[in-house]
C-alpha cells in the first residue's frame, strides 16, 4: 500500500514538473530579440515580449534613442519613426489611416517606414533589425514653426 502511495505521489510530482517546464518554455518562447540601429549607427539589442509595441520595447528596455516616442504612443508625433527591412515590412500588420497621416509628417520617410508605437512584436520578428532614421521630426515642433511663419 505504501508503494502505491509512493507511485501516486511520484506521478503527481512528474505531472507538476512537466507542467512547470512547459510553462517556462512558453514564457521563454514569447521573448523576441530585436535590434535597433540608432542614429549614430550604434546597434542596440533588446529582448521584447510578444504583444508589446516597438515603443514599449524602447521604453521598457531603456534604449537610449534620443527623443523617441514623444507623445507616448498617442499618434500625435512621429518621433517613433522606424525603418524596417523590406521582408519584415511586408509582414507587419497593415498601416491605419491615422498612422499614415502621422507618418507623412516624418522626416526621412521611406517605403518601409512605420511608427514604432503602432507596430506590435510578434514571434516572427525574432532577430529583425530596424533603423532609427537620422533625421527626427516632431509634429509639435513643426506646428510651432508653422505658427511662427504665419506671424
Ligand atoms: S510615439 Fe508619437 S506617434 Fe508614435
Amino acid at each position: 500500500c505504501l508503494s502505491h502511495t509512493h507511485t501516486a505521489l511520484r506521478q503527481i510530482l512528474d505531472a507538476f514538473l512537466i507542467q512547470t517546464t512547459r510553462q517556462a518554455a512558453m514564457e521563454t518562447n514569447s521573448l523576441v530579440t530585436v535590434h535597433f540601429i540608432n542614429r549614430n549607427g550604434e546597434r542596440l539589442t533588446a529582448t521584447a515580449k510578444e504583444g508589446e509595441s516597438m515603443l514599449d520595447v524602447v521604453v521598457n528596455q531603456n534604449l537610449n534613442i534620443d527623443g523617441f516616442g514623444a507623445c507616448e504612443g498617442t499618434l500625435a508625433c512621429s518621433t517613433c519613426h522606424l525603418i524596417f527591412e523590406e521582408d519584415a515590412f511586408k509582414q507587419v500588420d497593415t498601416v491605419t489611416d491615422e498612422e499614415m497621416d502621422m507618418l507623412d509628417l516624418a522626416y526621412g520617410l521611406t517605403d518601409t517606414s512605420r511608427l514604432g508605437c503602432q507596430v506590435c512584436i510578434k514571434k516572427w520578428m525574432y532577430g529583425i533589425t530596424v533603423q532609427v532614421p537620422m533625421e527626427v521630426s516632431d509634429i509639435r515642433r513643426q506646428l510651432e514653426v508653422g505658427k511662427q511663419s504665419k506671424q
